[in-house]
């Protein structure tokens, strides 16, 4: 699975048994102990561990949801409400799993940005980035089946406005639609696929996080540096004790925030309406989705064609996939690109805006704000990012990543020599 040589070493006598004949050990010892990670990490490099944790919370949360849940349009809101009131903790679990969903997008957002702010996503990790980029389609498919369960107004007119506007994808758009629909509308055959399809992708979401693993794992760890590993036994320190203890401290100071919206703030990133049964009779005054689809949401709305619409939402993602490509710049990190740092500044706020026109009527100035912002993010894309990398002149980068943490000569400022935490001898 790894890129680099083997350093463990079995003890005893059942090791080396095991070791002959499943070298399970060995593989685990490999990757998540000796592994060799540079030793420049920031904290943005502990969202990958917080996204894992949040993967299995939603997951194990989830299943015990599920063993109180009723997947039909005259039960399901009332299962829901079962849980939280009859179910032994049944609130609990139903509130870590509405917003574990919340934090697993934060968490994803920050791990998605902090990838285009340091390069992550160049030579030789775009197969790496890739495939996050279908887990995050994953997670999107996941969120949005996941909403309707509860079967409340928002849960209705959300999957209703979705698949209606899926069919407008010439030739596959209608046979996607009666296909999730199981019907001639949004029904009870809609919540059972729902509801299956909730249940089986994140089990895909996982494959895909052991493929990501094993794609970063062979390529190694970018650094805020951008500069690869040089000196091994210098430039790294193996990921335990180093970044156990790092992503554990994160992970903690993370679930602080998440039990504080579990605990004093359950319902702050929910919309009221989906406490009303859904009533295919009335339709809200204004149909939102979650806060972490509001920036889709805008694009797909600023285009006045219900086609072209759907093209810009599915296209502002699909764009990820070929980014790779469409950064011309040889350099990876953002702190030696000087005029990338400012453009990469502009997209984040522009993506903020966009979440917050979404959450907004689709009138007057919205729209034309709308329209400007969605411009904005595919230029960033096709047009800017492409140029930069042939006018922008680059700060020169560090000669090694010790380099950049200890300065020329290798010395800290406590006088610490270079390579004092450095990594074992290998064998192997
Ligand atoms: C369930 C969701 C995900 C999980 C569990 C996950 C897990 C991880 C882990 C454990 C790492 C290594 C530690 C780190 O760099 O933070 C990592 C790195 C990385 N991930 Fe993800 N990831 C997920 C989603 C994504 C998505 C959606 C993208 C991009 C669209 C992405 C892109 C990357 C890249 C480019 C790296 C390499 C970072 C570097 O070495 O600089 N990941 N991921």
């Amino acid at each position: 699975m790894s890129g680099h040589a083997s350093t463990y070493q079995p003890k005893t006598g059942f090791e080396r048994w095991l070791d002959k004949r499943l070298p399970l050990p060995r593989m685990m010892y490999d990757q998540f102990v000796g592994f060799p990670v540079p030793r420049n990490l920031n904290y943005f490099w502990t969202f990958g561990g917080i996204l894992t944790l949040c993967l299995g919370a939603q997951i194990l949360t989830g299943i015990v949801l599920a063993m109180h849940y009723t997947p039909h349009v005259d039960l399901a809101f009332n299962s829901v409400e079962h849980i939280m009131r009859d179910v032994n903790y049944g609130w609990m679990i139903r509130y870590l799993h509405t917003n574990g969903a919340s934090m697993f997008f934060i968490a994803v957002y920050i791990h998605i940005f902090r990838g285009m702010y340091y390069g992550s996503y160049k030579a030789p990790r775009e197969l790496l980035w890739i495939l996050g980029v279908v887990i995050f389609l994953l997670m999107m498919a996941t969120a949005f089946m996941g909403y309707v369960l509860p079967w409340g107004q928002m849960s209705f007119w959300g999957a209703t406005v979705i698949t209606n506007i899926l069919a407008a994808v010439p030739l596959v758009g209608e046979s996607i639609q009666q296909l999730l629909w199981g019907g001639p509308a949004v029904a009870n055959p809609t919540l059972n696929r729902f509801f299956s399809l909730h249940y089986l992708l994140p089990f895909a979401i996982f494959g895909v996080v052991i493929l990501h693993v094993w794609a970063f794992h062979t390529s190694g760890n970018n650094n805020p540096t951008g500069v690869e590993i040089k000196d091994v036994k210098k430039d790294a320190v193996p990921f335990h004790p180093y970044y156990t203890v790092k992503d554990g401290f994160a992970i903690a100071i993370f679930m602080i925030l998440f039990a504080a919206f579990v605990f004093f703030m359950p319902n702050a990133l929910g919309h009221p309406d989906n406490y009303i049964p859904a009533n295919p009779l009335v339709t809200p005054a204004h149909i939102v989705p979650e806060w972490y689809f509001l920036p889709f949401y805008a694009i797909l709305r600023a285009i006045p064609d219900k086609l072209g619409g759907v093209l810009a939402m599915f296209g502002s993602i699909a764009v990820l996939f070929l980014l790779p490509w469409l950064d011309t710049s040889k350099v990876r990190s953002a702190r030696y690109r000087p005029l990338y740092r400012q453009f990469f500044w502009i997209f984040a706020v522009v993506c903020v805006i966009l979440g917050y026109l979404g959450s907004k009527p689709p009138e007057g100035l919205y729209v034309v704000a709308g329209r400007i912002c969605t411009v904005y993010y595919f230029m960033h894309f096709f047009v800017i990012l492409p140029l930069l990398g042939f006018v922008e002149k680059t700060k020169p980068l560090p000669m090694s990543i010790t380099e950049s943490v200890l300065g020329a000569g290798g010395m800290g400022g406590s006088g610490t020599p270079a390579g004092a935490t450095a990594m074992p001898e290998r064998k192997g």
